[in-house]
């Protein structure tokens, strides 16, 4: 392997997200303020939130979905949420929290709803990371401000990010098109694209095959894997 990953990625162990959340709830309980409630931003917020609550010692959470359409006509993102069920908050300081501020969207998202239509006394936002280069949001409370974008592998989507991460390769690396590889080749390219190995995921390497396989988005071989036909993406 040499060079760059083509896609940065920091593998996140349970111990860094307990960590890191402990380390949020103390900028929160330094800054003074008091929520009453928690309000996670799923599905990436879900255990931060729960764990700031244990940390913060508060007993009421919720939680908002936020989903991303893209509109095919402008080849754009836009963040909406799913649910958008109203409730009386009044009175009440509303954290809203979730795992990463990247490009802030769905975060403020959620914000300004809370904001207009739960009419809270006060509503505030707080990540485990901000990655300051590219949010145009930042958030009231976060942990680490990240310089250089790298997609942070949380331990809660692993078998989802890693199905992702060996399709993308097998439709997008050059060297494998079109063809079938076997699973040595398939593990060196992905080191070289995302700085981390197979290995690193334990168990979830060979899950996440088997999930692929399942799904019918990879054929297996006996020289080992290709995409299904009708499906490169
Ligand atoms: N969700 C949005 N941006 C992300 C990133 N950089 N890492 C992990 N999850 C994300």
């Amino acid at each position: 392997m040499a060079g760059r990953p083509r896609v940065p990625v920091r593998l996140v162990s349970w111990d860094d997200v307990v960590e890191w959340s402990r380390g949020l709830a103390r900028r929160v309980e330094e800054s003074g303020w008091r929520p009453d409630l928690v309000v996670a931003v799923a599905r990436g917020g879900f255990v931060p939130a729960r764990l700031l609550c244990d940390f913060l010692d508060v007993t009421n959470l919720l939680s908002v979905q936020s989903q991303h359409w893209v509109e095919a006509a402008r080849a754009a993102e836009r963040a909406i949420l799913k649910f958008p069920y109203t409730v009386d908050a009044s009175g009440l300081n509303v954290l809203v929290v979730d795992d990463i501020v990247d490009t802030g969207e769905t975060l403020a998202l959620a914000r300004d709803f809370i904001a207009r239509e739960w009419k809270p006394r006060e509503v505030r936002i707080a990540a485990l990371q901000w990655i300051s280069s590219v949010a145009k949001v930042r958030p009231d409370y976060y942990y680490l401000e990240v310089r250089e974008w790298v997609w942070f592998q949380y331990p809660w989507t692993r078998l989802e990010d890693l199905q992702q991460f060996i399709l993308r390769v097998l439709r997008e690396d050059e060297k494998l098109a079109g063809r079938v590889v076997g699973e040595e080749e398939l593990r060196s390219v992905f080191v070289e694209w995302y700085g981390v190995r197979p290995e690193d995921f334990g168990w979830y390497w060979g899950e996440a095959l088997e999930r692929l396989v399942r799904r019918g988005d990879l054929e297996r071989t006996p020289q080992g894997y290709r995409l299904a036909s009708g499906r490169r993406g």
